[in-house]
């Protein structure tokens, strides 16, 4: 009979694995082992830590619904997401750079004509966004689908307030014309807490950090033959673009949200008051 201490024991769970038929199983399996033990001699956990880490992975499981995905969060919070999100999108260089997706996304959202005001019910200072939708080379791509979305002013979104029956709001899809372009009418976002309510919120407490997100409007970018793109643009000057809390910020992503006050916007709109304006261009990698 074989019999295993600590010298010995990580070595057997290896061996255990070694035969998984499918290799990639097989990899990861071993990749787990190897680095959930040495995890576990580095930490030494007393036993009612060790207690703890499955009541809080418990917790985390308990709190995911149709509507919460706190794994996710988890996920995010300790920048595993934007790891992932790097190893799968080495763009070349031209390409606009990815960023996490979030738990906002509603597949459900309405279709717009470019031009649109997609603000609904949210309250807010009026934004002006305009994009562009090229290639690596800035050719422009027709009929590419571009998925917005982003929060109110006071750092909701519409998912969040849909207990008050005021449904979708904040976010559309547009399809970019010839010219590659598209733009809409929508209210200027704000900085947020990521929903901060649960085992995710108690971790950030305990490490000493700040559960908020830099003011951003989310777009996601689908065109023929080209990669998928996954994105933000944030806003210039934000004070919490060195400490987003899930890790997502890029320099190449970050915009001037610009201010402006009455006359013309650019699609003649006769102005009065604060309004803003946002312009990029998303340039999408070759799917090849
Ligand atoms: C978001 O930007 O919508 C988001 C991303 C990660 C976690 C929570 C929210
Ligand atoms: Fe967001």
């Amino acid at each position: 009979m074989r019999e295993y201490g600590e010298a010995t024991i990580t070595d057997a769970v290896l061996d255990r694995v070694a035969n998984a038929p499918d290799s990639r199983v097989r990899q990861i399996s071993e990749a787990l082992v190897r680095h959930l033990h040495a995890f576990i001699r580095e930490v030494e956990p007393t036993e009612a830590e060790w207690e703890w880490g499955i009541r809080f992975l418990t917790e985390t499981g308990r709190m995911c619904s149709e509507t919460r995905q706190e794994f996710i969060l988890l996920s995010d919070t300790l920048g595993v997401s934007m790891l992932v999100d790097a190893i799968n999108h080495r763009f070349p260089s031209g390409a606009t750079e990815t960023t996490v997706f979030g738990p906002f996304y509603a597949a459900a959202a309405p279709d717009f004509e470019s031009g649109a005001d997609i603000r609904g019910h949210l309250k807010g200072r009026p934004m002006y966004v305009e994009g562009r939708v090229t290639d690596v080379n800035g050719l422009p791509l027709a009929g590419a689908v571009v998925d917005v979305w982003h929060s109110d002013e006071e750092g909701f979104y519409d998912l969040q307030r849909l207990d008050q029956g005021t449904g979708l709001a904040g976010r559309g899809r547009f399809l970019s014309g010839a010219d590659g372009r598209f733009h809409f009418w929508t209210v200027r976002p704000s900085p947020y807490p990521i929903p901060d309510d649960g085992p995710v919120g108690r971790m950030l407490k305990a490490q000493g950090r700040h559960p908020f997100r830099p003011e951003h409007i989310h777009f996601m970018i689908v065109a023929p033959g080209h990669r998928k793109l996954v994105t933000h643009i944030f806003a210039a000057g934000d004070k919490y673009l060195d400490s987003d809390v899930v890790f997502g910020v890029k320099k190449s992503l970050v915009e001037e949200y610009q201010a402006r006050h009455g006359g013309h916007a650019p699609d003649g709109r006769v102005m009065d008051g604060d309004w803003f304006s946002l312009e990029y261009e998303f340039r999408l990698a070759p799917a090849s």
